[in-house]
């Protein structure tokens, strides 16, 4: 019998193996090519304070709600909100997560498959032949557009997912989580070194931080709610199949904010490894594709040990990926197993199958298929706008409105409040999951909306 039919469920061998586990799939390519760049641009340090309280009125109630949505059910997403609400529709809701879960993963194994071969790229020398930015650029284009390799390498990530996510939630996910993430921080503090220690780094760090109130409009603010959403993998149910592997003695909101610091350290560490860096050599800011795969390996490469700094930045973006792709598989992975049934090995291998293929015309968006487009944006760039933009905050909303409006109060407030030492959080928390966090996540999405 499928769904909750008793068999004991899997937990995590311990409470920071799951902290590492959620914390690796928040931190990821956002944290990376994004956020920073975003920070420079949209007003520094007056920046950062709006993000950090996204963070704390939206990121923090919305992923206290998922885990205790987990934990209170056991369950993946569609049987979590099938077994909490019998008979109505939540379960759509689950559903809907799940597959944007797919959508998420099949283009972000693409971008994963590029800096697959970036890494290799680099270590071969390949990037130390390019003498220029122009070069740079052809040499990213020509790599993209060759459909062939690049569905390979989407591939060979695609395998590598399958491998860790078929041995398990504790053998799998949390045991390499637990070697990842550590070498993440360490690679991360490595370049930070570098790109500090470099003359006219300074640069870097006031184009990162140097506050500007002025910017801080509408448009930027909701930038920053967007922002903290999608870097917190929030909206389609990680963190609901996360939750659901925890145990009773984990409290969710001593979790919750150990995972959203992790996140936002990163993020901000990152602008710190690459920025003074960037203007340090003389380059121009750049965002997501361009800055990642067309500016920083040219100027890593003008540095001494050139080839290594770069291969270890495509190592470390190589692990964002993996930890946040894991731990999209795993909700198919666990709506497969919890609803059908099936045994971990065929579910993972059918769901990576699935997003592997859904994954291919993003592959070929940037070569064979380039042609094709909606709203000036090829397959890659219409499943990125529709699910960070649109899926992710409806799932937002909907999950803050069901646990704080629909699920029973009762059961609500004893799941947050297992090894709660402060009362009085549990209050704030309730509260912004009612009205706080639903409102801003609507604002957020009537403002995208509109200006599509
Ligand atoms: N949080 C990931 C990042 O910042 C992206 C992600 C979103 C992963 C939603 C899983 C679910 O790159």
């Amino acid at each position: 019998m499928p769904q909750s039919s008793g068999t004991q469920r899997e937990t995590w061998g311990s409470k920071l193996g799951f902290i590492l586990a959620a914390a690796g799939s928040a931190i990821g390519l956002g944290n990376i090519w994004r956020f920073p760049y975003v920070l420079g641009e949209s007003g520094g340090f007056a920046f950062l304070l709006v993000y950090i309280i996204s963070v704390i009125i939206i990121g923090l109630p919305i992923m206290g709600a998922e885990m205790v949505i987990g934990r209170g059910s056991g369950l993946n997403p569609v049987g979590a909100f099938r077994k909490l609400a019998p008979k109505k529709l939540w379960w759509l809701v689950g559903g809907a997560g799940v597959l944007t879960g797919v959508i998420i993963l099949s283009y972000y194994s693409v971008v994963a498959g590029w800096a697959l071969a970036y890494l290799l790229k680099s270590a071969f020398g390949f990037i130390a032949k390019m003498a220029n930015a122009g070069e740079a650029s052809a040499a990213f284009d020509a790599f993209t557009a060759n459909s062939p390799l690049v569905v390979m390498y989407h591939l060979i990530f695609m395998g590598l997912c399958l491998l860790v996510v078929s041995q398990g939630v504790q053998g799998g996910i949390e045991r390499w989580s637990k070697i990842l993430m550590p070498t993440l921080f360490g690679l991360l503090l490595l370049l930070i070194f570098r790109s500090v220690t470099l003359p006219g780094a300074g640069a870097g760090l006031s184009y990162l931080f140097t506050p500007d109130f002025t910017k801080l409009n509408g448009e930027v603010v909701l930038k920053a709610m967007g922002q903290a959403f999608y870097s917190l993998s929030l909206g389609m149910g990680v963190m609901i199949t996360y939750g659901s592997y925890l145990d009773r003695r984990t409290n969710v909101f001593s979790s919750s904010v150990a995972i959203a610091a992790l996140d936002t350290g990163v993020a901000l560490l990152a602008g710190i490894a690459i920025f003074p860096a960037v203007f340090a050599m003389g380059f121009e800011p750049a965002e997501s594709i361009g800055l990642t795969f067309k500016v920083l390996p040219l100027v890593f490469h003008q540095l001494p040990f050139g080839a290594v700094l770069s291969s270890l930045f495509f190592i470390l973006l190589t692990i964002a990926a993996v930890t946040s792709a894991i731990s999209l598989l795993e909700v198919m992975v666990s709506f497969a197993s919890d609803e059908l049934g099936w045994r971990r090995s065929r579910a993972t291998l059918v769901m990576a199958l699935a997003a592997a293929l859904l994954g291919i015309p993003s592959a070929l968006g940037f070569g064979a298929w380039s042609g094709f487009t909606l709203f000036g944006k090829n397959f890659f760039g219409l499943a990125d706008a529709l699910t960070a933009n649109f899926l992710l905050p409806v799932g937002g909303i909907l999950i803050s409105l069901f646990v704080g409006w629909f699920w029973s109060r009762d059961a609500v407030s004893e799941e947050y409040k297992l090894e709660l030492k402060y009362p009085w959080v549990y209050t704030v928390w309730i509260w912004s999951v009612r009205i706080i966090a639903p409102l801003a996540v609507a604002i957020v999405l009537a403002n995208t909306l509109f200006k599509f």
